[in-house]
């Protein structure tokens, strides 16, 4: 079996949902606590054992390429003041794993950004990140799944139990329990409406795929919202390869919704060893029941 080094970050979309913010800068780089939302991605999937990244990227998302690059300026100016903490941990960014970039030319759905990875990846496992999910676990979500596929060597899927009137979100999963957090997939659908939904287990932003994908992907058309969607190719995949889903351990926030967002940020904040303290504090001034 080919170990899993590589991921795919889909980075292309316009991020509708958090308009204003996003008219001119990257939904990814929208900072949650002290650090863009995508790098909670990439140092979790350094932490799984990823080696090399492939940030799908689109126009007006250079930031992000600056973001883990070297700041020679910045370096030199913080190694003249003597801010030796900063200045490591600004290197530690740029230096933390191998980046590529691959551009999306149109939005054109999470398919057709990770076809457009095709050529980098060739003929092994990868994994895909979705940015704005972000998941605080004890053991990294990526890492999690990298042990269910040792076991299954087949496509993983993440999913979590979501409410009823949330399904319209997701793709969808009918699945049997195989134990442990582990559901053999029967079917997928793509943001079912409640109705329809074949179960509450609801995809988020994490797979471990197989290279067969690319070439059903090539095939698939437009779904929904006219987009080339990964879950109608891997419901194809099914008829060739068994697929597995797995329950994530650990806490996950929809980070590019405004409310998910918001929960992400206050969450993480009381966690932070440098700020949690104090931010705790303030919230209990705020006596939320005169809000
Ligand atoms: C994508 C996928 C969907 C999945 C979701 C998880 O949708 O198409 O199947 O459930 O990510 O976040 P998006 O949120 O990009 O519309």
């Amino acid at each position: 079996m080919k170990r899993l080094t590589k991921a795919i970050f889909p980075a292309a979309g316009l991020g509708t949902r958090f308009l204003p913010a996003t008219k001119a800068s990257p939904k990814e780089m929208l900072p949650i606590v002290d650090k863009p939302m995508i790098q909670y991605g990439v140092e979790e999937a350094v932490a799984s054992g990823i080696e090399e990244i492939i940030i799908v990227t689109g126009r007006w998302k250079r930031a992000i390429e600056d973001h883990f690059d070297i700041a020679f300026e910045l370096e030199e100016n913080l190694k003249a003041k003597g801010e030796s903490s900063l200045l490591k941990e600004i290197k530690r960014i740029a230096n933390m794993v191998t980046l590529c970039y691959i551009r999306q030319k149109e939005a054109l759905g999470l398919g057709h950004a990770i076809l457009c990875a095709k050529q980098l990846i060739m003929d092994e496992p990868f994994a895909v990140i979705l940015g704005d999910d972000i998941i605080d676990s004890k053991v990294p979500a990526i890492k999690q799944m990298s042990e269910i596929y040792k076991k299954y060597n087949s496509p993983i899927l993440a999913i979590q139990r979501v409410k009823k009137e949330e399904v319209h979100r997701y793709g969808v999963i009918k699945a049997i329990s195989v134990g442990d957090g582990v559901y053999k997939v029967l079917d997928l659908v793509e943001k079912p409406k409640t109705k329809e939904a074949p179960s509450d287990l609801a995809i988020i932003g994490r797979y471990i795929l197989t290279p067969e994908i690319f070439e059903i992907l090539e095939r698939t058309t437009p779904g929904k919202n006219r987009e080339i969607q990964l879950t109608d190719g891997l419901k194809k995949m099914l008829k060739k390869k068994p697929i597995y889903a797995y329950e994530i351990k650990g806490k996950r926030y929809d980070a590019g919704d405004k409310l998910g967002f918001l929960k992400a940020t206050v969450e993480l904040a009381l966690k932070n060893p440098e700020l949690g303290k104090d931010f705790k504090n303030y919230l209990k001034t705020l006596h939320l029941e005169d809000w």
